[in-house]
């Protein structure tokens, strides 16, 4: 008997969000490693509880795979590139790279749409609102370094932005969680 209820090219997309999540778990992984090397613990601390983050999506991919009598395909994660060369360049990375998966998260809303999969159109929506938090994050991240002086922070401004960065939450505040009496 059957018990697979995603098509292929699904299951596929899926595995391969799966990959592209611990690929990203990777990318800050390494940011971290790169940040704390600097000497910048509040940024590496950041990004290391992010990176944890990343491999809870992938979590989330595989289990909904196997929930779905799919096959959870494991396969080699890519490398996460160079080090950033500065902190604003580290946080534009960050930008950069959560862009592109917002735009792979979305793929799999128009496939799944197409094939009208409604468990997996259900599943994915909570990405959808994750990438809007995402994106929001790596905005606010841009923003701090912005006020820093950009590429041009001196190490003072950076030292405050690390101090500030090691206390900043892991999630963003959204859009539609504010009210009047809460800006
Ligand atoms: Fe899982 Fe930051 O995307």
């Amino acid at each position: 008997m059957n018990t697979n209820r995603l098509s292929d090219p699904l299951a596929k997309a899926l595995n391969d969000q799966m990959t592209n999540e611990a690929h990203n778990a990777q990318i800050y992984l390494s940011y971290a490693a790169w940040a704390s090397d600097k000497g910048y613990e509040g940024i590496a601390n950041f990004l290391f509880r992010h990176s944890n983050e990343e491999r809870n999506h992938m979590m989330k991919f595989l289990e909904y795979i196997l929930k779905r009598g799919g096959k959870v395909v494991v396969t080699t994660i890519p490398e996460p590139g160079p080090d950033p060369a500065s902190v604003n360049d580290c946080f534009e990375k960050v930008f950069k790279s959560e862009v592109e998966n917002t735009a792979k998260i979305y793929k799999i809303v128009d496939l799944s749409l197409q094939e009208k999969d409604w468990a997996t159109w259900n599943f994915i929506q909570w990405f959808v609102k994750e990438q809007t938090e995402e994106e929001t994050m790596a905005l606010d991240l841009l923003a701090k370094i912005k006020k820093a002086g950009g590429a041009k922070a001196n190490a003072d401004a950076l030292y405050t932005l690390d101090n500030d960065l090691g206390k900043t939450p892991d999630d963003a505040v959204l859009a539609q969680d504010t009210s009047v009496e809460n800006p």
